[in-house]
């Protein structure tokens, strides 16, 4: 004996992908993305049953069930709504009023997906169902998509807030993180700062007094002092990196210009800077947004320095309309945004998030061979 036919119609990949997968072996099953594709399908083939999505693009399942059950030909056709869009009696009823054999909500088990197929198609007769008649179905679909418009529309409130709250929360901790690592660079820079100035000092009269000849003992106090140096060096590092103090004290352009200088003797990249703020003063300029760009600055760098492979890097800091622009260029060998799109890395959300912060917006555009910029624009804030 042949397979019998179900229909399956589903706009959602994946879960006509579930549905096939659970019927394929006992069913020869057809498939449809909505229900005017269903029609199609049942008027070119002898189909046993259908399941039916409701909420669905063109024709959606009511309205469908509505069709079949209103064409003479297909009128007899089992038809089972299958759906998480409501869940409430009332839409039971609507779905047989419209002429459904039966409502099953989503997701259902394979067991009673199964056994309900099994059993409809081995008693039709057990499963009656109404023809709706146009009046009556019109105004079911109207109250039908009244409500689904209502439940789409709180959907999209409790969207935008859940969205704003995941913001502010964000804010909050970025406001936070950056206060404490401002707390920590300070503490290092002052507490082991003023720690490595006695120690050093202590070494100096330590040499003096000893004034040895001996070759190792210059030696050791020549290594000593060195290695002084380069731990000043390493911590001004480190407590710079956590918060540029420059910022505060000389202000935004220098602060950016020393990172770039750095970068450039570490990793060997040319670097150009460019600044241009006209008459704006810099110190007047507030902190969350100098903090803000500066982060942004440090992030396009250490992507450079980390993914780039570049020659040359040229930034731009400008004052346009009201805004402050920045743009970190690299010639390095790019990348595919869509495609990074979906890497769910941290880096580039964390920029245009802090853009977003500060009210403006980060563009990050990138061509594969050519190189990468990363564009800031963020409306100028004063202390
Ligand atoms: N300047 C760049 N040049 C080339 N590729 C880059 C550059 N910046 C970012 N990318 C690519 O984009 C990806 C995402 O960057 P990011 O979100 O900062 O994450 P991470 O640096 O942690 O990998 C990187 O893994 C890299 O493939
Ligand atoms: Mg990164």
């Amino acid at each position: 004996m042949s397979k019998r036919k179900i229909l399956l119609v589903e706009d959602k990949e994946t879960s006509l992908k579930l549905l096939k997968a659970v019927y394929e072996q006992d069913y020869e099953v057809l498939t449809a993305r909505d229900g005017l594709e269903a029609l199609e399908i049942l008027f070119q083939h002898t189909v046993d049953l259908v399941i039916s999505d409701v909420l669905m693009p063109n024709m959606d399942g009511y309205y469908l069930t509505y069709k079949i059950r209103n064409n003479p030909r297909l009128r007899d056709i089992p038809v089972i709504m299958y759906t998480a869009t409501y869940v409430s009696m009332s839409e039971e009823n609507i779905a047989k009023e419209m002429g459904a054999s039966m409502y099953l909500r989503k997701p259902a088990p394979v067991k009673i997906l199964l056994s309900v197929v099994e059993e409809i198609l081995a008693d039709p007769g057990k499963y009656p169902y109404t023809i709706p008649t146009r009046p009556e179905a019109a105004e079911r679909m109207g109250q039908y998509s009244t409500k689904l418009i209502t439940r789409l529309e709180q959907n999209n409130i409790e969207l935008d807030e859940a969205n704003e709250r995941l913001r502010q929360l964000s804010a909050h901790l970025q406001i936070t993180r950056e206060e404490e690592r401002k707390y920590l660079a300070r503490e290092i820079h002052d507490q082991l700062g003023q720690m490595l100035t006695g120690l050093r000092m202590d070494i100096v009269w330590l040499k003096k007094k000893i004034e040895s000849t001996d070759e190792a003992v210059v030696e050791r106090f020549k290594k000593a002092l060195g290695l002084l140096n380069d731990t000043k060096e390493a911590m001004r590092r480190i407590s710079n990196d956590l918060h540029p103090a420059l910022l505060g004290d000389l202000g935004l352009v220098a602060a950016l210009e020393l990172h770039g200088r750095e970068f450039e003797n570490r990793c060997g990249i040319k670097i150009n800077f460019s600044a241009s703020l006209d008459e704006l003063n810099e110190m007047e300029l507030g902190q969350d947004m100098t903090i803000g760009l500066f982060r942004v600055f440090q992030e396009s760098l250490n992507n450079i320095t980390k993914h780039a492979e570049a020659k040359e890097v040229n930034t731009l800091l400008k004052k346009e309309n009201g805004n402050l622009v920045m743009s970190v260029h690299d010639n390095g060998k790019g990348f595919n945004v869509s495609e990074i799109k979906q890497k769910k890395t941290l880096g580039l959300i964390s920029m245009q998030e802090r853009a977003l912060m500060m009210g403006g917006k980060c563009e990050i555009q990138s061509i594969p061979c050519e190189g990468t910029t990363v564009s800031l624009t963020v409306p100028i804030q004063l202390k």
